[in-house]
């Protein structure tokens, strides 16, 4: 016997909740910055329910693995940003792709790859593409001296977003500083700080959505205090918390919004990120542009850089989610035979048990 249901997909959603994370004794202020507010949760959904479908919430990897024996869903969309260590927000991709699972995003290798931001930093060099320069440093007295980058640098935990491990401390003009903050990190964070050049100057950041080939976004600038010759201003985590401030389009000559979309664009594909991305980077006083970093999970918060961009191109939030849900479903051929009356697997069907 099958149920009719309505025209649409069973979209999955997988994701962990800010209300979720119970802080630990020693966990920094800033533990579950990454995670998601209820409200873009919920917006998420609304989004994927007006375009026909029915969202099946999931939660965090441990509520997938739970959930795994009777999940009916076609695809996942995935948000899921994982616990503990530079892997987690391979966990979700892992599992659904260890179970045939579509589901929309990079995979476990990418995710895994750009969280680090030094094995990210190696694959741009690599690539040729502009990055600051590094040093990483595991344990504070084996600080090179003389200190090599010279001065200021900005010094991050090797492994964490949502600018995590950043404060007015973070940036370094002598050694003694250096020092202290890098030790700061390590034990703060337990893992290795990546002490990079500061590039002075104006930041900026482009969202990309889609696949063969990927398109880029209008290129957003970052304002901070109302500047956006942000000479030695940079986002902490407080700032970011206390709301951010963005200009789209970016107020920059057209052959610098070239650059900008063409090295966004590259770093994209030299991580192989998959349906959407957002790529950061800074460009100094002399025009050189320089990568920071590539997010596959970026904020999907109607307050952040994909909302800024609907705006811009004058569609809505649910469009942009949409253009992110299709550009996933067009990577799986199955996915494209739906017919308009989906048949109900019986429910003694447990999902692990389909080929
Ligand atoms: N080398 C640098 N020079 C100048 N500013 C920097 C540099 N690296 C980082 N920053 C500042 O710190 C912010 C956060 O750094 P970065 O993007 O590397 O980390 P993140 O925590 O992964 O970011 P996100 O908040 O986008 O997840 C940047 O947006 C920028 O303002
Ligand atoms: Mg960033």
């Amino acid at each position: 016997m099958f149920a009719e249901e309505p025209m649409g997909r069973r979209v999955g959603l997988a994701y962990n909740a800010k209300s979720e994370y119970v802080f630990q004794p020693g966990d920094p202020q800033d533990a579950n910055a990454e995670f998601d507010h209820d409200d873009t949760i919920g917006v998420i959904e609304d989004a994927i329910t007006a375009g026909g479908h029915t969202v099946v919430r999931i939660g965090n990897a441990t509520a997938l693995l739970e959930k795994l024996d009777r999940l009916d869903v076609d695809i996942v969309f995935n948000i899921a940003e994982g616990y503990t260590g530079r892997n987690r927000e391979s966990q979700v991709p892992i599992i659904l792709e260890m179970m045939g699972i579509p589901y929309v995003g990079s995979d476990g290798l990418t995710q895994g790859l750009t969280l680090d931001k030094v094995m990210t930093k190696k694959i741009l060099i690599a690539e040729g593409i502009p990055t600051p320069r590094f040093v990483e440093v595991s344990d504070v007295s084996a600080l090179p001296a003389p200190w090599l980058l010279g001065f200021p640098v900005i010094v991050k935990p090797r492994h964490e977003g949502s600018s995590k491990g950043l404060t007015e401390e973070s940036v370094a003009r002598d050694e003694a500083h250096l020092r202290r903050q890098t030790d700061w990190v390590i034990r703060t964070y337990h893992q290795p700080a990546l002490i990079e050049e500061f590039i002075p100057g104006q930041e900026f950041t482009v969202a990309i959505i889609g696949n063969n080939p990927p398109q880029a976004l209008p290129v957003v600038q970052i304002e901070i205090e109302g500047r956006l010759d942000l000479g030695d201003r940079f986002y902490t985590n407080a700032r970011i918390r206390s709301g951010l401030e963005y200009r789209c389009p970016a107020r920059i000559p057209e052959s610098l919004a070239r650059r900008i979309t063409e090295l966004a664009l590259r770093t994209y594909r030299a991580v192989e990120c998959r349906d959407f991305g957002r790529v950061d980077l800074r460009v100094n006083p002399a025009g050189e542009p320089f990568v920071l970093e590539l997010n596959p999970l970026p904020s999907l918060s109607t307050e952040d850089v994909f909302m800024v961009v609907a705006k811009e191109l004058g569609i809505t939030y649910e469009a942009m989610i949409h253009r992110v849900l299709d550009a996933a479903c067009a990577r799986y051929p199955r996915l494209n035979q739906e017919v308009a009356v989906r048949p109900t697997p019986p429910a003694s069907l447990s999902f692990a048990k389909r080929s």
